[in-house]
């Protein structure tokens, strides 16, 4: 694994090289590890062969350290995790919005072709998010959940901002409502801000829409108020979740005392829809940036454990995962573990999910302390 970094390496290497791993996590076989891998290499595209020694083809917001490629694991109760990854199609055209988007699009519609799936939703509405001059942060990230057989699932992200942050909400509604869900964005909760739009492309039991949703200064009580999905999720384990992942522990202090809210990087919720007939998410799932909230990864693995477990989920996967991607002791940096989800979407299972950074490129030092626990522990 280290002997990847030294001379040439090249950044498809060390993709490559950490999918295959995790796919052996996953319980994939080799055929279609081996496939897996191909399909990761022409997603990159150009960027595939570059190497590691240069910088990162662009200053993409989809991993801290602008790794173009990010990992998850999706866990479910007494089962093997699945395995996703996220890449920007587009980022051989670095920075360039534009080109970076026409890119993105061009792989998603070669993969419509490959596995024969239609693209006809995301037709109707690529104008929105693809103008000829996009603003940023983002222009089309797409995620492949690596199931067995070698035909990926397909999901495509798009940003709400695209003609403007100030026109977001107009860009959603619009969206939603060619998509032929009228009412859903007056279902939404109040957010500042909608930082993407995703759909799901292809072979799905009940492809989604998803809309993100983005909170700062979240609050316990507030996390759980925002699912407006039915059946409702239960209220007392997602703020378990919440406050074990965020660190606000339950009634050690007064409410005077403490911020009980997550006053660093917002955590993000994602209501997603399945069909038009009531006009409300089928989906929630609260995302919490654990590692804003941390030390070091030792102790996001630790909280990652502690919402697996609590669950009934396979925590040992979920450290071979890790061991998987770098070689690197958890506590020597943050930011390996990234979020941690819990979702919830009618007719399935609870889900947990874990973001795991590729840091081809760097690795965020740990930090001394947690800057939002000491303004609360100086409050005291
Ligand atoms: N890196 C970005 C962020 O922190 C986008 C992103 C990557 C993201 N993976 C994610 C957002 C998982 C939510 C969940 O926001």
């Amino acid at each position: 694994m280290n002997g990847l970094r030294s001379g040439e390496a090249l950044l498809g290497d060390l993709a490559t090289g950490q999918l295959t791993r995790l796919c052996q996590v996953a319980g994939l076989s080799e055929a279609d590890t081996a496939a897996y891998a191909g399909v990761l290499i022409e997603s990159l595209g150009a960027t595939a062969g570059r190497p590691l020694a240069l910088p990162p083809p662009s200053h993409t917001f989809l991993s801290d350290d602008h790794s173009p490629v990010e990992f998850s694991l999706a866990f479910l109760p007494g089962r093997t995790p699945d395995l996703r990854v996220l890449v920007e199609p587009g980022c051989s055209s670095g920075d360039d919005l534009a080109e970076n988007g026409r890119a993105g699009l061009r792989a998603i519609h070669a993969m419509a072709d490959r596995w024969g799936f239609s693209t006809d939703q995301l037709d109707r509405i690529e104008d929105l998010f693809l103008p000829p001059s996009p603003e940023g942060p983002l222009a089309l990230w797409c995620a492949l959940e690596l199931r067995p057989g070698g035909v990926p699932g397909v999901k495509v992200y798009l940003n709400p901002s695209a003609n403007g942050a100030d026109r977001a909400a107009e860009t959603v509604r619009e969206a939603l409502a060619r998509l032929g869900h009228r009412q859903a964005f007056d279902s939404l909760p109040r957010a500042e801000g909608f930082p993407f739009f995703a759909l799901d492309l292809g072979d799905w039991d009940a492809p989604r829409v998803k809309v993100y949703l983005r909170h700062p200064g979240l609050s316990p009580a507030e996390a759980v108020s925002m699912p407006r999905m039915t059946p409702a999720p239960g209220r007392e384990r997602l703020e378990e979740f919440f406050r074990t992942v965020g660190d606000l522990p339950a009634g050690d202090l007064t409410d005077a005392e403490r911020a009980d809210r997550l006053t660093g990087r917002p955590a993000l919720t994602c209501h997603s829809f399945t069909e038009t007939a009531t006009g409300l998410p089928s989906g929630y799932t609260l995302h919490v940036p654990v590692r804003d909230y941390v030390r070091h990864d030792g102790e996001a693995r630790e909280r990652a454990v502690a919402v697996l477990r609590s669950n009934d989920m396979d925590s040992t996967a979920l450290d071979r995962a890790l061991t998987a991607v770098t070689p690197r002791p958890l506590g020597d940096g943050v930011g390996l573990i990234a979020y941690l989800a819990l979702v919830h979407q009618r007719g399935q299972p609870r889900r947990v999910t874990v973001y795991v950074s590729s840091e081809a490129y760097e690795t965020r030092p740990p930090r001394e302390t947690v800057p939002t626990h000491d303004r609360v522990r100086a409050q005291l």
